[in-house]
């Protein structure tokens, strides 16, 4: 192909632009927090970058993070009340994790196994397999949750086989933000209306069995067996912590027992001990077909994730030599990602951290509902191990719409905004709001978290529930409007 003008002159203006602007990892550590803000917000998103910036965050630059506390260039001590989106379970940093990683480093092991069989992808499998209960014992490793959740569903699609490709899904729920997760997650339907959707996805409410079984019913195909190949569902809904009585999956797993429908359960948030349980399927006394595991799974280091099945599962949808490598990925258990995952695993065991999440949670939650008592403006609060939530209401809201120039969206956001600047610049605790319920704040620490600092979190939300809430948010809008 002859090469164009402009493609040639492109080069040429990419190579000097490279050599004069490169940076390094030394130009990193000395930028500064407003330098870095600049830079993400006109390279990585200019709306995050000035969200991150309203709520203080952006204000000084994490040097150190251990265990429950980050550690800013300004000296401060922050308490990661957030986990990070769940993901630190055995804390920020663990020694024996990063032990682990380092010798796999410096012994300069080989990362990639694709051509070898990998000695740590088979010990890791074999522990996972020991962590589930039945015959949950194959494994497919990838890189994020959605991408966990979309193999688990083209796994249960090829296991059906063709004409049964139909997947039912709960209307409150995330899946993820690929284009076949996003059309499983309920919960991103007004969000993501944007988007291209795969077909043959159904709705059906959360906590509802009759629901699930009348879908099955419903879509019969040839010889009247059921055209629905898959339900995909969370134990627990993660935002909200919405805990569906015991019956309700009792009766899930005999609908799907009895109609050959898969059951893939996604424990991307709730697994490796969240909810008080290694997985929160164990709290419903079932076990699914296919579970998606991802955040903790690396243990804080390794961006990882897998989802595991039955033999009879795997064998009839890529059984065959000439489907064995039907669904793959390039990045699939680096070296480096499979030890922090074995070690993770191990410190979650050795450490008694899922026991703790049990213990530390059951304390968190008597103390929020304390809160909830001395707070009217507290709605609501669930929990189940170190996943919880309080629910707040916006009593900002009127207020603020009397303010010119705020964007509408910022309305639902006012209150919690204001609630988690304040506990982060003057109490020195990091929290989040999940992002369809801007009225909630969404607790998950590490499985580390003490009793001391759980209490240094209750009376540092009380102190704050206790100030003008209108004006803590009115201060918080302000920051958009500067
Ligand atoms: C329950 C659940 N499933 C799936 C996902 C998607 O994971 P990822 O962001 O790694 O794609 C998330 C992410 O928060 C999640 O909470």
């Amino acid at each position: 192909m002859p090469q164009t003008e402009s493609f040639t002159h492109e080069n040429h203006y990419t190579a000097a632009k490279v050599e004069s602007k490169l940076l390094t990892i030394d130009d990193a550590k000395k930028l500064t927090a407003k330098e870095t803000l600049q830079l993400y917000r006109k390279h990585i998103n200019p709306n995050l970058g000035k969200m991150l910036d309203m709520l203080g965050f952006a204000r000084s630059t994490p040097v150190r993070a251990k265990d429950t506390k980050l550690y800013l260039r300004d000296g401060t001590e922050i308490l990661d009340m957030s986990g990070h989106l769940g993901v630190m379970n055995v804390g920020h940093n663990h020694p024996r994790v990063l032990k682990a990683r380092q010798e796999w480093a410096n012994k300069e092991q080989l990362e990639f196994w694709k051509f070898h069989p990998s000695p740590y992808q088979a010990i890791l499998c074999h522990n996972l397999a020991q962590l589930f209960p039945e015959d949950l014992e194959v494994v497919f490793f990838c890189n994020s949750g959605a991408e966990a959740n979309e193999g688990a569903m083209k796994m249960a699609e090829k296991y059906a086989d063709v004409g049964r490709d139909l997947i039912v899904y709960t209307d409150i729920s995330f899946h993820g933000k690929t284009h076949a997760t996003l059309s499983v997650s309920g919960s991103e339907k007004f969000q993501n209306k944007h988007f291209k959707l795969l077909p043959g996805c159904i709705e059906i409410p959360y906590g509802d069995s009759d629901a699930l079984e009348k879908i099955i019913l419903d879509n019969k195909g040839i010889l009247g067996k059921t055209k629905v190949c898959a339900f995909i569902v969370e134990a627990v809904r993660t935002e909200g912590v919405v805990i569906p009585p015991r019956r309700y999956f009792e009766q899930v797993r005999k609908i799907c027992n009895k109609y050959d429908v898969v059951l893939i359960m996604d424990e991307v948030y709730s697994g490796f001990g969240r909810t008080g349980k290694m997985f929160a399927f164990e709290h419903h006394n079932i076990a699914p077909d296919i579970c998606s595991f991802s955040k903790a799974f690396g243990g804080g280091k390794a961006t990882f994730a897998a989802f595991i099945t039955r033999p009879q599962i795997f064998n009839k949808a890529y059984g065959k030599i000439s489907e064995a490598a039907l669904h793959s990925s390039t990045y699939n258990g680096y070296g480096e990602e499979i030890v922090s995952a074995i070690e993770a695993i191990n410190i979650l065991h050795d450490e008694g951290l899922v026991e703790n999440s049990a213990r530390m949670g059951k304390y968190f939650l008597e103390r929020l509902r304390e809160i909830q008592t001395r707070h009217s403006i507290v709605k609501y609060v669930n929990g189940i191990g170190l996943l919880l939530c309080i629910r707040f209401e916006n009593a900002a809201y009127k207020a603020a719409k009397l303010i010119p120039g705020v964007p509408e969206e910022l309305f639902a956001k006012l209150t919690t905004g204001g609630i988690i600047t304040e506990l982060y610049e003057k109490y020195r605790i990091l929290i989040q709001t999940p992002p369809h319920d801007a009225n909630q704040l969404l607790i998950s620490p590490p499985l580390t978290i003490s009793k001391e600092e759980i209490d240094h979190f209750i009376q540092a939300l009380d102190e704050v529930l206790k100030m003008n809430i209108v004006d803590v948010a009115l201060k918080y809008i302000k920051r958009y409007l500067s």
